[in-house]
């Protein structure tokens, strides 16, 4: 599920990273929550079967926190294994699909991701102790007791529908995923996986937008590669070459299209 309440309408097309991500995780069933009838969406990404995906959309009608995604997709999830994304984040880095399988194939609790920042008051924040075992999580701290922030993307196991249910709204009147997270913790379940060696970009500011789209043009300028959605759909297998093309085409006077349509006999040249 993708979810964030009030997205900015400059950075609605960021939302092709975290289903990228979510892609990448081998998660192709897919609820997006949305402040409005979310038409802007259903127009932009349709019902995912272009990338061999399934989407399907619901309305948040108000904002009332990042965790209520659950409330709404219940019957979505259908007390199955799930996967929460934020449409702001941006996810980037070796290892990262192997990271993400293997957080999807955890049997039981909650994963998340730490990574060091420097404004963690901004975050979700994750304390350890000396053995590196999580001590505490705290909500937007005003004295954050480490420089571990939670990343915007989040696995859970089939209880993660009751145990929203049984969470209060915070005094700023939402239901923090924090206090699902916290919930897990205290029943020993809940796994923060080492964010390090990846970069997690939020973009809900004008500023951290700017600073990673910066970000993303360096790394593709330098390697030469794009982290694009097709791509992903393609090299996983859920879509054909021949279906790679068709999606190409269209894109060719953006720059995209090209860089799709040579990546068979780049990917044969390379990886294969
Ligand atoms: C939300 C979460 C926070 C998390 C952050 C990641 O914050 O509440 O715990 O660390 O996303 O981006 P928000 O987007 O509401 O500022």
């Amino acid at each position: 599920s993708v979810s964030k309440q009030l997205l900015p309408v400059y950075n609605k097309p960021m939302i092709y990273y975290p289903l990228s991500v979510l892609l990448l995780a081998g998660i192709r069933e897919v609820l997006i929550t949305t402040p409005d009838d979310g038409w802007q969406f259903r127009k932009l990404l349709g019902d995912g079967s272009q990338w061999g995906c399934s989407f399907e959309y619901i309305t948040q009608p108000k904002p009332e926190g990042i965790a209520q995604a659950f409330l709404l997709a219940a019957d979505f999830i259908q007390g199955s294994h799930s996967c929460l994304i934020l449409g702001d984040n941006i996810f980037f880095g070796n290892g990262l699909e192997d990271l993400l399988i293997s957080a999807r194939e955890q049997e039981e609790g909650a994963t998340v991701f730490g990574y060091h920042v420097s404004d963690p008051e901004r975050y979700g924040v994750v304390e350890f102790d000396q053995d590196m075992k999580v001590r505490s999580l705290e909500e937007k701290p005003q004295h954050p007791k480490s420089s571990y922030a939670v990343a915007g993307l989040y696995f859970y196991d089939q209880d993660v529908v009751d145990i929203t249910r049984e969470i209060k709204p915070s005094p700023r009147g939402e239901l923090e995923i924090t206090d699902v997270n916290k919930a897990y913790l205290d029943a020993g379940k809940l796994h923060v996986a080492d964010g390090a060696r990846h970069r997690v970009l939020d973009t809900g500011t004008h500023d951290s937008l700017m600073a990673a789209g910066t970000f993303v043009q360096a790394i593709e300028t330098r390697q030469g590669l794009k982290f694009l959605i097709e791509e992903i759909a393609w090299r996983k297998g859920y879509i054909s070459t021949e279906q790679l093309m068709k999606l190409a085409a269209p894109l060719q006077k953006s720059g995209y299209g090209d860089y799709l349509m040579t990546l068979p006999e780049r990917v044969a040249e390379s990886w294969k």
